[in-house]
């Protein structure tokens, strides 16, 4: 979204720095795989062709943890290349380890803001972007970090190519809600609830939604246009 006088306008920060805690294994283990198997947040524009040497379907998971589902879904399906964004340090480092261990070629990492990263992947060149539990941020005045807002889902959606799916999955009532009068407002998507994708891997917060009784809605929608 733009100002009146044509710049970016600020949107709050969907993440909470994380003070990093890693063992110095682990540490080490970031510091050599980062290069490997990391793409920088800002920088030219690139594409999937030129990340993954091929054409394929990509898809696109904000706010990747630890990259269980990510890897998860790599593995399933090969024919499909993964951009796996956090923020949070360790998570990433625990991601790229397991891609290494695998030897995943169809599956890259963002450490740092996804959103910031899109700028540099061309308009209509997604299939897919997932959001797996995110950060229910639940108190009033937090609601503004939520990554599913108006103004975010207008800046994903045109990332999409036609047909390309918006997907995304809570364990928080009133953020299902939000998801499914966010997206069913906007004019080019269309969806709602959906039974739960059986391509889509368990990841550690629904493990411990599922845990506290809370029910899990999965939702999608599809860019018509
Ligand atoms: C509640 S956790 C869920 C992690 C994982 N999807 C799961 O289900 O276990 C949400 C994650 O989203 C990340 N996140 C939030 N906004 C982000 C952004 N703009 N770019 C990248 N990661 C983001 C946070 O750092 C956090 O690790």
């Amino acid at each position: 979204m733009l100002t009146h006088e044509g710049r970016p306008m600020a949107v709050a920060r969907t993440f909470k720095p994380r003070r990093r805690r890693m063992s110095a294994t682990r540490s080490a283990a970031f510091e050599r795989l980062l290069p490997l198997y990391g793409l920088d947040v800002e920088g030219p524009p690139i594409t999937s062709e030129e990340i993954f040497g091929r054409l394929a379907p990509v898809a696109v998971e904000i706010g990747c943890g630890a990259g269980e589902a990510a890897v998860a879904s790599a593995i399933d399906q090969p024919e499909v290349d993964l951009i796996a964004a956090d923020v949070h340090t360790p998570g990433i480092a625990r991601l790229m380890v397991d891609i290494e261990s695998v030897g995943l070629s169809n599956l890259r990492v963002i450490h740092g803001d996804a959103l910031e990263f899109l700028n540099r992947l061309p308009t209509r060149s997604i299939d897919e972007i997932r959001i797996w539990f995110p950060d229910p941020w639940p108190k009033p005045k937090q609601r503004q970090r939520r990554i599913v807002t108006r103004a975010i889902v207008t800046r994903l959606v045109p990332c999409l190519v036609e047909g390309g799916r918006l997907r995304m999955a809570t364990d928080i009532v009133d953020y299902a809600e939000q998801m499914l009068d966010v997206c069913s407002s906007h004019p080019e998507l269309a969806g709602g609830v959906v039974d739960r994708p059986s391509d889509r891997p368990i990841t550690r917060f629904e493990r411990k939604g599922i845990d506290a009784g809370r029910v899990i809605t999965d939702l999608e929608f599809v860019r018509q246009t």
